[in-house]
C-alpha cells in the first residue's frame, strides 16, 4: 500500500483580488488572528502524516522561506530578553523531522503548471496539492480535512478530490464535477470542468483547495494547452486522468472560508477570532456590543 508522504503548496499566484496587501508578499502569508494562512495548511499536512512539504513560489517568496527557516537573529534577541514563550513560538513554527522545499514558478502560468514544477521532486508517487487560501477549519472531534482525505487515499489507492456544494450562480469560480454515488461523502468522478457558466454546469459539486492526485497526474499535465483563463489548468489534468484512472470526490467534513477573497477572509478571521483562547472573550464582547448598537 502507498502512503502519501509529499505535499504541494502552489503558492506562486498573482493574488490580485487581494492587491494591495499582496504587492510584495504572497497571499499565503495572510494571517489569520496570529498564524499566515500558509501554517495553517503545512500543519493540515502534518496532521495528515506528511513530511516533505515543496513549495511552488513565485516573484515574492522569500517571505515563505524566510518563515519556515530558522530565525536567528529574532531567536536570540529573544533569548536575551527571556522571552520563552514567544521565542518556543518561533521555533516551533514547523517540526524538526519536516523538511521543506522550494521550486521557483517563473511565470503565474496557471495552477496545472505550479503543480507540475513539482514533478522533479515529487516523481511518480502520489502526492497532496494544498491551496493555502482555502482555510479549512474543523471542530474539536473532527479530523483536518486533509487527514480525513489521506485515509480515503489509504483504503482506495487512487486520486481524491476535496468538493462541496455551491450555490449555481458560483459554478463560474470553482471547477465543477459531474459524479455517481459510491460510498457515504464519496462519489466516483465521471466528469469535470472549470468555471463553467451556471447554465451550463454539469452539477454544483465544485473542487476545493485540497487533492490527493496520483503520479501519473504529471504526464496529464505536461500535453495540456491553455485552458479556461488563457492558464494550464489543473482541472484540466484531471480530466484527462479520469479517463484511464479512477479519480473520487470526497464530501469532506469542516468548513472552508476562501481566503483568496476579501469576505472570505474576514469570515475565517472572525471564526478563529472567536476561538483563540487570547481573543475569543474580548472578541466576542466586542461583537455582541457591536451587534446591540
Ligand atoms: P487563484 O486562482 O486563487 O489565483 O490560484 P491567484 O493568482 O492566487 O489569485 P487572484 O485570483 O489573482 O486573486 C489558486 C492557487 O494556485 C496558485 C495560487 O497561489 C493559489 O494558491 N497559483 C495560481 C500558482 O501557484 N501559480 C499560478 O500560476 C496560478
Amino acid at each position: 500500500m502507498t502512503k502519501i508522504r509529499k505535499a504541494v503548496f502552489p503558492v506562486a499566484g498573482l493574488g490580485s483580488r487581494f492587491l494591495p496587501a499582496t504587492k510584495a508578499q504572497p497571499k499565503e502569508m495572510l494571517p489569520i488572528v496570529d498564524k499566515p494562512l500558509i501554517q495553517y495548511a503545512v500543519e493540515e499536512a502534518v496532521a495528515a502524516g506528511i513530511n516533505e512539504m515543496i513549495f511552488i513560489t513565485g516573484r515574492n517568496k522569500r517571505a515563505i522561506e524566510d518563515h519556515f527557516d530558522k530565525a536567528y537573529e529574532l531567536e536570540s534577541e529573544l533569548e536575551a530578553a527571556r522571552k520563552d514563550e514567544l521565542l518556543e513560538l518561533v521555533r516551533n513554527v514547523i517540526p524538526k523531522h519536516i523538511s521543506c522545499m522550494y521550486i521557483r514558478q517563473s511565470e503565474p502560468l496557471g495552477l496545472g503548471h505550479a503543480v507540475l514544477c513539482a514533478r522533479p521532486i515529487v516523481g511518480d508517487e502520489p502526492f497532496a496539492v494544498l491551496l493555502a487560501d482555502d482555510f479549512m477549519d474543523t471542530e474539536a472531534g473532527q479530523r483536518p480535512v486533509l487527514a480525513q482525505m489521506t485515509e480515503v487515499y489509504d483504503y482506495e489507492q487512487c486520486s481524491v478530490l476535496a468538493v462541496q456544494d455551491v450555490p449555481r450562480e458560483n459554478t463560474k469560480q470553482y471547477g465543477i464535477v459531474s459524479a455517481v454515488e459510491y460510498r457515504p461523502q464519496l462519489e466516483l468522478v465521471n466528469g469535470i470542468v472549470e468555471k463553467p457558466h451556471p447554465d451550463l454546469a454539469p452539477s454544483t459539486l465544485a473542487v476545493v483547495g485540497r487533492y490527493i492526485l496520483s503520479g501519473a497526474i504529471f504526464e496529464h499535465l505536461e500535453k495540456l494547452g491553455k485552458g479556461a483563463g488563457g492558464e494550464i489548468q489543473l482541472t484540466d489534468g484531471i480530466a484527462s486522468l479520469m479517463g484511464k484512472e479512477r479519480v473520487l470526490a470526497y464530501r469532506y467534513e469542516g468548513q472552508r472560508y476562501d481566503c483568496g477573497s476579501k469576505l472570505g477572509y474576514l469570515q475565517a478571521m472572525t471564526a478563529v477570532g472567536l476561538k483563540h483562547p487570547e481573543t475569543a472573550d474580548g472578541f466576542r464582547a466586542y461583537l455582541d456590543a457591536l451587534c446591540k448598537r
